[in-house]
């Protein structure tokens, strides 16, 4: 193929480089005095004003059972923006933002609550000329999904006339197993078609992951090598430094493969490993993000390729730190995990044989992400021995946060007069590259849910692809009792480690 004709897949032919701006529209927001609507939902609603992305008669409404005017809620998110907001603070833009701010008081099985709702929302169509446009952000437990569903069906707030659009927003957890996950995906369409669900896997708005996407697809030169000939395996890591203090009624009976390996760290090994898509469309990403979950299998016997681990009291960067049996809200008997690491294998052409480490964990060593492709050795080394004894093995890491960027790790010769070859590194920075910061996830995503762009969301097949994936080591785990204990700052128990050591190999410590 000619140059010429070459056609870059990432560039949307619509794209005429005009920043992205959602059209007339508003938001509403069940679950308003929540923490995800504080310190995320708000401050990237005020972002985007900011950066003038929203229209001029963008409404934001909060749906809460506080006794609260609208004054009261625009005080809150007022606070949260001065607190938690990326960008400087204008009060201009907040001024504009403010006149858009309503609230509704009501509990989710009021219908009079409901009817409200819609009746405000029918005057911001005329006061703010919405449009009939509406997206409705679930930020609640799951358990009061299928309510809230009903009561937007009821209230006929879920139906769209003619050209105008009713979306709803989902967080996850997308259910606590297949057979749940089935269940919501199920309520959820009774009232809104597919096309319409938007479920939140945050991860996907962070830029890091999707330049997961034009590392591979915008370059030429690791497509070739991006392969089981030439990749040893994979390790995926999501480590958190902080424990779980204040948040024992979500995490309780979750743990941390439901909390982010069904979601975050599966879909950062689908970013890893898909083929490359025909187009840069929603429905080529989404199509080739189904085929490789649902090539996707869990490495066994579960006993030698996974491991859990529970994080006790100890000293972590010179403070005391309880244990999880400690922290407030948590049953003493608990057998929640706080760590999670497993071995899945990828059962196509492209990866068959190659295992994906995929671990989580809280009060570990460090916060970090990344994905971390690590490469076969050289099949023959043309040194002595004693030349090569500190050459590892070479990676391609893309880390996700903090410090965003990517790494390479390949040997180099030491100066001097002997040949000898040690590991170097060569590093990309997005703070460095770039003058410019990169958006918080929610900005992202939320944006792109008021412009209807649903690459970055996953399907109900995807969703239940991984519950699939999940759910024998699941169970196999609820048959064992307790997790093995590790102390804060470590990298999670001994019995992950010695996961890795069965097969020769060891977990990197980023
Ligand atoms: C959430 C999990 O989805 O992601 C939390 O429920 C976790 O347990 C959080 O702390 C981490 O998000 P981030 O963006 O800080 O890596």
């Amino acid at each position: 193929m000619s140059v010429r004709n070459w056609k870059n897949p990432l560039r949307d032919p619509r794209d005429k480089r005009l920043p992205r701006i959602a059209g007339p529209c508003g938001l509403v927001i069940f679950g308003v005095t929540g923490d995800l609507s504080r310190k995320k939902l708000m401050p990237a609603i005020y972002d985007l004003a900011n950066r003038g992305l929203l229209p001029p008669g963008f409404a934001l409404t909060g749906f809460a059972r506080r006794d609260w005017e609208n004054e009261d809620f625009a005080q809150v998110v007022y606070e949260a923006v001065k607190q938690h907001a990326r960008t400087p603070f204008r009060q201009e833009v907040w001024d504009r933002l403010a006149e858009g701010i309503r609230f509704v008081q009501g509990t989710f099985d009021d219908d009079d609550a409901f009817d409200r709702l819609a009746e405000t929302v029918r005057e911001l169509d005329e006061q703010r000329g919405t449009g009939g446009n509406h997206a409705f952000y679930l930020s609640i437990p799951p358990g009061a999904f299928p309510v809230v569903c009903k009561q937007l069906a009821r209230s006929g707030l879920a139906s769209q006339d003619g050209d105008s659009w009713r979306r709803v927003v989902i967080e996850k957890p997308f259910g606590h197993d297949l057979r749940s996950a089935r269940e919501l995906n199920q309520i959820v369409n009774d009232v809104f078609p597919e096309e319409s669900v938007f479920r939140i896997d945050h991860y996907l708005g962070k830029e890091t992951v999707q330049n997961m996407l034009a590392l591979r697809f915008a370059n030429q030169m690791y497509e070739p090598i991006w392969n089981a000939n030439y990749v040893d395996h994979v390790q995926i890591t999501m480590a958190e430094d902080i424990g779980l203090g204040g948040r024992a009624g979500y995490y309780d009976g979750i743990g941390a493969a439901r909390d982010v390996i069904q979601n975050h760290l599966l879909q950062l090994m689908a970013f890893t490993t898909i083929e490359d898509p025909v187009s840069f469309s929603p429905r080529s990403l989404r199509t080739e993000r189904i085929k490789v979950l649902t090539a996707t299998t869990p490495a066994k016997p579960f006993d030698e390729t996974t491991a859990r681990g529970q994080y006790v009291g100890g000293w972590q960067g010179g403070q005391k730190v309880p244990g999880l049996l400690e922290e407030e809200g948590f049953p003493k008997d608990s057998v929640t995990e706080t760590f999670a690491a497993i071995t899945l294998e990828v059962n196509t052409r492209r990866w068959a044989g190659v295992p994906f480490y995929l671990r989580t964990g809280k009060r570990l060593g460090r916060r970090v992400t990344e994905i971390a492709v690590v490469f076969k050795r050289a099949p023959h080394l043309p040194f002595d021995q004693t030349s090569t004894e500190e050459l590892g093995q070479n990676a391609v890491v893309v880390r996700i946060q903090p410090d965003e960027g990517i790494t390479i790790r390949f040997g180099s010769k030491v100066p001097g007069t002997t040949m000898e070859v040690r590991d170097v590194t060569m590093d990309f920075s997005y703070g460095r590259a770039f003058t410019e910061s990169s958006p918080e996830a929610y900005e992202r995503l939320i944006l792109d849910v008021l412009l209807g762009e649903p690459s970055l969301f996953p399907v109900a097949e995807e969703i239940e692809r991984s519950w699939e994936i999940l759910d024998p080591i699941l169970n196999q785990w609820a048959s064992k009792g307790k997790p093995d204990p590790y102390a804060p700052g470590d990298w999670g128990p001994k019995s992950a480690d010695e996961m890795l050591a069965r097969t020769g190999r060891t977990w990197r410590h980023p």
